[in-house]
């Protein structure tokens, strides 16, 4: 069935690449919004971008961790706010809304992966700008749905899986914390997923967890990149305590993926497999 005007924003981002890909692909032609000749964070310009009857996905954020608990107004403006701008406009021109979100709007204590069901308490200023962008659209009468994702790889932005690469260029050892769990999912995935529900008859709304299935560490992440790329570099396992950061990060990512696979009618796909093919092409 036709899809209609398909809008990215954030679109040359490292999501919204493959997600541009993902919908040419599927015979698709989205329109592409990203900085700097659009911000988010202005009612005008969602006002020009945002056409009658369209499909908007939200891949536009401001996405450093790190950075964000020194510029807490900033990652707030553009990842709470200014979603509260795109669901009034989306309501105002029905537009239907997939707005992505993170595994960061959990602390990461619970013992088994994360339900749409467990409850978000962010610790970190990132996570909550994005727990608060959720809040501002789910509490809106936009047609929406919200799709977190995690632990997230691809070509067009900076990752875990490349800067172990690089590291281990100019290293002959390292150590990378085996006390963070969760499923490294290629972007190229994400991308397909959602390309798979925008293109449904009827529209999904609510909240849905995305994630590759099966899960790992940090540490065996990084040995199985260095092992694809047939790196004999030794790696010693330590704890995110033996790296300290301004953010806090939660230390299980894990994704119960179980009420969108039963939306697609299929299971996901594991981690390996996507992650290999990546670390071999770059
Ligand atoms: N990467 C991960 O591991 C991960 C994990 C969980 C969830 N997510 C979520 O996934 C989504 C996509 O992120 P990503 O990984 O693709 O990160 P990304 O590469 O940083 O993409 C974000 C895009 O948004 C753009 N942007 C930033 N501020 C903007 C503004 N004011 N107006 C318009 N565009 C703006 C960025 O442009 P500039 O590059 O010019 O700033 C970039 O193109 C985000 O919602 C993120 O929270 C990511």
């Amino acid at each position: 069935m036709p899809v209609g005007t398909v809008i990215i924003l954030g679109g040359r981002g490292m999501l919204g690449t493959d997600l541009g890909k993902a919908c040419r692909s599927a015979g698709i032609d989205p329109m592409i919004y990203d900085l700097p000749e659009f911000d988010i964070g202005r009612r005008d310009h969602l006002e020009q971008a945002i056409l009658p009857g369209s499909t908007v996905v939200n891949c536009a954020a401001y996405t450093n961790v790190e950075k964000a608990e020194s510029e807490p107004d900033l990652a707030e403006k553009i990842n709470a706010q200014a979603v509260g701008y795109l669901a009034e406009t989306a309501r105002t021109r029905d537009a239907y809304v997939i707005h992505i979100s993170t595994d960061f709007v959990f602390d990461g204590d619970l013992d088994r992966p994360y339900a749409e069901t467990d409850a978000p308490n962010p610790v970190s200023v990132y996570g909550s700008s994005k727990w608060h962008g959720e809040q501002a659209l789910s509490h809106s009468d936009a047609r929406c749905c919200i799709v977190r994702v995690q632990w997230t790889y691809g070509h067009g932005g900076t990752n875990f899986v490349k800067k172990i690469l690089e590291l281990a260029q100019s290293r002959d050892h390292l150590k990378v914390i085996d006390d963070q769990i969760g499923s490294p999912t290629a972007t190229t995935e994400v991308a397909r997923v959602l390309v798979e529900m925008l293109s449904m008859q009827e529209k999904p709304t609510g909240l849905f967890h995305l994630a590759a299935s099966g899960y790992t560490s940090r540490y065996e992440m990084a040995r199985f990149v260095l092992d694809v790329k047939g790196i004999p570099i030794s790696v010693q396992p330590c704890k995110s305590s033996d790296f300290p950061t301004v953010a806090r990060r939660p230390l299980n990512s894990r994704f119960d993926c179980s009420k969108l696979e039963q939306l697609l009618g299929r299971s996901l796909a594991d981690w390996k497999e996507p992650l290999a093919r990546f670390v071999e092409e770059l």
